[in-house]
């Protein structure tokens, strides 16, 4: 992964752009967020750890793009680019030497660097376990922590938010674990006030990175965590990491939750067919009485070596074999009044960063996207883009698979605004080594053909999720 690039203004004229912009797409942009900077001073951050680098790619009216790319000014950002070396713990990495400046431990850096959305004409940058970041829509400038009122100061709130259109309502998730873990949703309405609150405590450590809602309900991942005790003493000692002081434990069978969304109702526990670790849900929604999932399944998980990461001494590296995958894409369905569920695969391919028609969160949808690989052996680094129908499940899914040693980040889907099926998906392909990102655009319906238009650019940085903001700048 490059060096910390640093703030850009990048301006990309029609005429280096390979193919036509699409006129649907002008005027809106491709938001996106990763880890901008990990190498630094001497260390190798993991990438959960890299500061948030909010990038925003921008269609002129005349074909062209426009990228403006800042880091999100979090204080450990500020603390490291004072400093030049690492200063603050994370999730998985720690300070270099002497090995007591890592003795103890506080909470986890907040770098910001998962997700970008839109809300209430601010970005929300949000990460793992902590508050989101404000930024000005159009400067990308910093705003601060928006706590919603101060209904999530001082809680672990997840990256992931939820959208529900048709309420216009933005669902979060304030996680606190211990022997129960404590799960607070909250729905903050277009106005900015929180409307519904509701917390459960479910038995256990549970993993959760993502959630699912439908009208009646939140969906959670029972991804049950186990302590490692040595490690625990290794990381107070300064030795080791949070995130390899837990092991997910997979001896038994998966297992999903519903709670009722609302203030009140029992949380039900759903079994499912196998073992099962869910880190990112696709969507959910309710048919018939039944409930149906649509998520991606690992049988085969660990932490420590996300995104290639080998270690504070070295590079990332490509290469490396990935110990937890594929995880796979499955629906779900759970029968009303069931505490049982049924799965069928979805593709055969490992697929992660599901994406869909952004209107249609917990409400049925055409189809869904994400970023595979060819070798339905192997997930991530991601070689290819997938469409999976939905509607017709007999089609082949369509595969788009990236030159060699090119990957392919989460695939973003622009409806169509007549055609809920149409549109059109934007990508970003990282090729390490012609130092190059390219931003390309598929036409949804025929993502198997290739990119309709690619922009180049000199290479960024790996990106998690995006956003696609189709409202003029600040509105
Ligand atoms: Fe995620």
């Amino acid at each position: 992964m490059a060096a910390s690039p640093g703030a850009l203004d990048l301006h990309m004229p029609a005429s280096a752009v390979s193919g036509v912009v699409p006129q649907a797409l002008r005027g809106g942009r491709l938001l996106s967020n990763g880890p901008g900077w990990t190498r630094i001073g001497d260390r190798t951050a993991h990438p959960f750890d890299g500061h948030g680098y909010v990038r925003a790619f921008a269609f002129d009216d005349d074909g062209g793009c426009h990228l403006r790319a800042r880091f999100v000014n979090t204080p450990s950002y500020r603390a490291e680019a004072e400093a030049g070396r690492l200063m603050h713990r994370g999730f998985a990495t720690n300070l270099g030497q002497p090995f007591w400046r890592n003795i103890g431990f506080g909470p986890p850096r907040n770098v910001a660097n998962t997700t970008i959305q839109r809300w209430q004409g601010r970005l929300l940058a949000g990460w793992e376990a902590g508050a989101p970041y404000a930024l000005d829509a159009a400067s990308l400038e910093t705003l601060g922590e928006e706590h919603f009122g101060g209904a999530i100061a001082g809680q672990a709130t997840l990256a992931h938010f939820k959208r529900d259109a048709l309420q216009r309502r933005l669902v979060c998730c304030s996680i606190r674990n211990g022997r129960q873990t404590r799960f607070t949703f909250r729905e903050v309405n277009a106005a900015g006030s929180v409307e519904v609150v509701r917390a459960v405590s479910i038995d256990g450590m549970l993993f959760t990175h993502d959630f699912a809602i439908t009208p009646s309900s939140y969906v959670i991942g029972g991804n049950p965590l186990r302590i490692k005790p040595a490690e625990i003493v290794k990381m107070l000692l300064g030795t080791s990491t949070l995130l390899r002081s837990v092991e997910p434990d997979l001896s038994r069978p998966g297992v999903l939750h519903l709670v009722p969304r609302g203030e009140t109702g029992p949380v039900r526990t759903v079994k499912l067919p196998g073992t099962a670790f869910v880190v990112h849900f696709a969507n959910a929604f309710e048919h018939g009485g039944a409930l149906v999932v649509d998520a991606a399944v690992f049988s085969r998980f660990s932490f420590g070596e996300e995104f290639c990461y080998t270690g504070p001494s070295t590079p990332f590296d490509p290469s490396l074999p990935d110990a937890r995958g594929p995880q796979r894409l499955m629906r779900i369905r759970i029968p009303a009044g069931s505490d049982t569920a049924t799965w069928t695969p979805l593709s055969a391919h490992g697929v992660d960063f599901p994406r869909f028609h952004p209107d249609h969160e917990g409400h049925e949808t055409p189809a869904l996207f994400g970023a595979t690989r060819r070798n339905t052996q192997y997930s991530d680094p991601f070689d290819s883009l997938i469409r999976v129908d939905l509607l017709d499940r007999e089609r082949p899914s369509m595969l788009w698979t990236a030159p060699a040693d090119v990957f392919v980040g989460e695939p973003v889907f622009v409806p169509d605004a007549e055609r809920p099926n149409a549109g059109h998906i934007l990508a970003i392909l990282s090729d390490g080594i012609a130092n190059r990102t390219t931003l390309a655009i598929f036409d949804a319906l025929a993502l198997d053909a290739g990119p309709i238009a690619a922009i180049a650019m000199p290479l960024l940085p790996i990106a998690f999720h995006g956003d696609w903001d189709g409202a003029p700048i600040g509105g």
